[in-house]
This record gives structure tokens, C-alpha cells and sequence, in this order.
């Protein structure tokens, strides 16, 4: 594909000046802005809620990709609607109701998606596919960023696409993206691409570069 859609995600930013790295960041080229929300309980780290969203919301027009890392996670979603979330993503690991939490998110006017943890098997998302917007695939155990891929979800990926046949839902890889790890998943489906120290490693004059060598990776 030679639309890939790129998502830095700013778990890798400054955060002592988070509204400017998300210009900066667009500026250089992202497609959308993820936005990784962890509690310290699903895993094993805290990072910023809907307040902090809310607060670069009006930084750019891109699309906000929430990728949620809470558990519980339905009496949140209002919250995260509110702060300005095109797609809101829940982990099916962390829902013990999958298809109310999705509905949920459509009904706030979301898109909604669903992640799987490494070791989560594609099955459980069989029922619930005329629910989605997106799957997101992690290739790395949440929590952290700057971890290495692990190779075993490409197969995973194929498998998601074939599942999905010709429904409109999108495919988005989550740990470990560099230009080596790009090609193994947008060859076997990937739609959008997440990526924190790849994108945001050498400061901001590297930016572009790092985009555009995800992007060139990614389509080739
Ligand atoms: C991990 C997060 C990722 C993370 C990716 O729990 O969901 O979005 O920021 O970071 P890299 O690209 O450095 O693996
Ligand atoms: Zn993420």
C-alpha cells in the first residue's frame, strides 16, 4: 500500500512541552496523533488522561487515535470522547464485556477499535467485527515504549486481514515500528503504523526524516 498512515505516538515526546512536540511532530508529517493512556494496573505504568489530551487538542486538526491501556475501561470512554478522540481503542484484555464496551464508543460518536495483547489470539474478535473501526495489533507488551518487535504477530496480522475480508476496518501496529520492522507488516496488512522512539529519537529537526523513512519503508 502506498497510503500507509504513520501515528507517532507521543508516549515518546517531552512532556515538559507536549503541545509543542505534537505541531512539531505534525508539521513533520504525522497522520495522526496516538495517545497512549496507561493506569498502572493493565500495565505496568501511568501516563497522562483526558485532561492532557484536552489540553493539545487545539494544537492540531489530525486525527486522535486513544489507544486505551485502563482496566475497567466503559466509565471512562465518555471522558476521553469529551477531550476530543476520533478512535478510541480498548484492549479486549481488559473489557470482560468486548461488544458493550465498542458499542459504547460508537454511540459517544467514536470510532471504535480493539487491541490484542502478543499472546491474545485473533478469535476474539470473530463476533464483534461489525463493531469495529480498528484493530490494533501489539507487537510489543504493552506498557513501555522503545521495546523490540516480536515477528510472531506478523502472521497474526495476515490472519486479521483475512478475517476483516471486505469490511472497513483498519489494521494498526503498535511496538517496536522502525524502517526494518515497517515492510514485515504493512506486506501482510497493515493500514496504520504507530511508532514513539523511531519518530521521535535525534529531537525534533529529525522528525520529517524519521516519518518520511517509515513511510518509504512501509510502502516499498
Ligand atoms: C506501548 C505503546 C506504544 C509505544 C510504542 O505500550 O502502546 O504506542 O509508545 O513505542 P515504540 O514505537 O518506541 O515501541
Ligand atoms: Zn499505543
Amino acid at each position: 500500500t502506498d497510503k500507509i498512515i504513520i501515528a507517532p505516538s507521543v508516549l515518546s515526546a517531552d512532556f515538559s512541552c507536549l503541545g509543542e512536540e505534537v505541531e512539531a511532530v505534525c508539521r513533520a508529517g504525522a497522520d495522526w496523533i496516538h495517545l497512549d493512556v496507561m493506569d498502572g494496573h493493565f500495565v505496568p505504568n501511568i501516563t497522562f488522561g483526558p485532561p492532557v489530551i484536552k489540553a493539545i487538542r487545539n494544537r492540531t486538526e489530525k486525527v486522535f487515535d486513544c489507544h486505551l491501556m485502563i482496566e475497567p475501561v466503559d466509565s471512562f470512554l465518555a471522558a476521553f470522547a469529551d477531550a476530543g478522540c476520533h478512535y478510541i481503542t480498548v484492549h479486549a484484555e481488559a473489557t470482560t464485556h468486548l461488544d458493550r464496551s465498542l458499542q459504547a464508543i460508537r454511540d459517544l460518536g467514536c470510532k471504535a477499535g480493539v487491541s490484542l495483547n502478543p499472546s491474545t489470539p485473533e478469535n476474539v474478535i470473530e463476533y464483534v467485527l461489525d463493531r469495529l473501526d480498528l484493530v490494533l495489533l501489539m507487537t510489543v507488551n504493552p506498557g513501555f515504549g522503545g521495546q523490540a518487535f516480536i515477528p510472531s504477530v506478523i502472521d497474526k496480522v495476515a490472519r486479521v486481514k483475512t478475517m476483516i475480508g471486505d469490511r472497513p476496518i483498519m489494521i494498526e501496529i503498535d511496538g517496536g515500528v522502525t524502517p526494518e520492522t515497517a515492510p514485515l507488516v504493512s506486506r501482510a496488512g497493515a493500514d496504520v503504523l504507530v511508532a514513539g522512539s523511531a519518530i521521535f529519537k535525534g529531537g525534533a529537526d529529525r522528525y520529517a526524516a524519521n516519518i518520511s523513512a517509515l513511510r518509504h519503508a512501509a510502502n516499498n
